[in-house]
């Protein structure tokens, strides 16, 4: 790839709004945690445990990333791993990023809600002041799971309202349709949360529609099912509703055999508000500017391209008017002087 191109990519200041705060969760703080909370993972080295990240589907992952997620137990734990991504997304010039967490992953082994949150939260204040970067939490129910647990642990989190920007739907997402959470996601409208939706990862199109039909999400998560509904696209369009693409891991979960079959340019082109994230870096080979970098280079994107997406991560933020204009801004001046 054109060297200009790269530095372009490298350095442009974008948002971050789809990847899953236990999916960043490196090997060497994994071994470093479980060490000292005196638990045992099911691999004998860093070396062991990557070498089992070959996966032939959402599921082969879930059931990895599920189990690394139990050495997780006190609230510092929570802090290294949030204050870790935190890091290395500053690197890569995410000024700002809507980060997911699984709270029913870790209630369930009977780690309590503020200890997660808490955790969290700290890392977040603490690199706002830090390193300048700014976030939001976006807590996800777990699809596998009961529409009567997820109420259950939207309950858990009113006490915590003020730290959760929106409410999101992830997990094994064949057989589990959003429709499933028709009463859950009501009752997250009425707290006033926004609502996305993990759809159209490994499910079809139809699913796209339940979610911003029956569920009302702002935001769609993945969604790439969508280039098989030519209706669903112009409506995504029309209506304004972003797709947060993770292209790395769709080739990774194997929804797409090469990278070249991720739909961003047809995205594009339709003038739909197509973003570009990680999801679970740690596991599928790359943070964001990796995702950038292999999607430029696979579809052969523009210096336009890459503005138009750094721009949509900014306007399908969840943050103010003013917030976004003053990113937007940040991100013109960097454009024109950019050599
Ligand atoms: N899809 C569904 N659930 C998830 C994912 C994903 O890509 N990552 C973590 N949980
Ligand atoms: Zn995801």
């Amino acid at each position: 790839m054109d060297e200009n191109l790269k530095r372009y990519i490298e350095l442009i200041p974008k948002a971050e709004l789809h990847v899953h705060i236990e999916g960043t969760f490196e090997p060497e703080l994994m071994f470093e945690i479980a060490q000292r909370n005196n638990v045992s993972l099911n691999y004998n080295s860093v070396e062991d445990l990557r070498k089992a990240y070959e996966f032939n589907s959402l599921q082969d992952f879930l059931d990895i990333y599920y189990g690394a997620a139990n050495v997780l137990l006190h609230e510092q734990d929570f802090y290294d791993l949030t204050m870790a991504y935190l890091q290395r997304a500053h690197a890569d010039n995410v000024v700002h990023t809507e980060i997911f967490f699984d709270p029913q992953t870790h209630t369930e082994r009977g780690v309590s809600f503020e200890t997660v949150i808490n955790g969290i939260s700290n890392a977040l204040k603490d690199a706002k002041t830090q390193l300048g970067i700014s976030s939001k939490l976006i807590m996800c129910f777990l699809r596998h799971l009961s529409e009567q647990s997820a109420l259950e642990t939207l309950e858990e989190a009113l006490p915590y309202k003020h730290k959760i920007i929106a409410i999101g739907l992830d997990s094994s997402e064949k057989g589990n349709p959003p429709s499933k959470f028709f009463n859950a996601f009501n009752r997250v409208r009425e707290e006033g949360f926004f609502v996305v939706c993990h759809a159209g990862e490994e499910g079809p199109a139809e699913y796209v529609w339940e979610a911003i039909d029956l569920l009302e999400a702002e935001r769609i998560d993945h969604g790439v099912a969508s280039i098989h509904d030519e209706t669903l696209m112009d409506e995504l369009r029309d209506r304004d509703i972003p797709l947060t693409v993770c292209p790395l891991s769709n080739l990774k979960l194997k929804v797409v055999d090469d990278l070249k079959q991720v739909p961003i340019k047809a995205f594009l082109d339709k003038g739909m508000l197509v973003t570009l994230n990680s999801d679970d870096p740690s596991y599928f080979g790359g943070y964001v500017n990796d995702n950038y970098l292999q999607t430029a280079k696979a579809l052969n994107l523009s210096r336009n391209d890459i503005y138009t997406l750094a721009k949509n991560s900014f306007t399908a933020s969840f943050i103010t008017a003013e917030e976004r204009n003053a990113f937007i801004e940040k991100l013109h001046t960097f454009d024109k002087n950019f050599r």
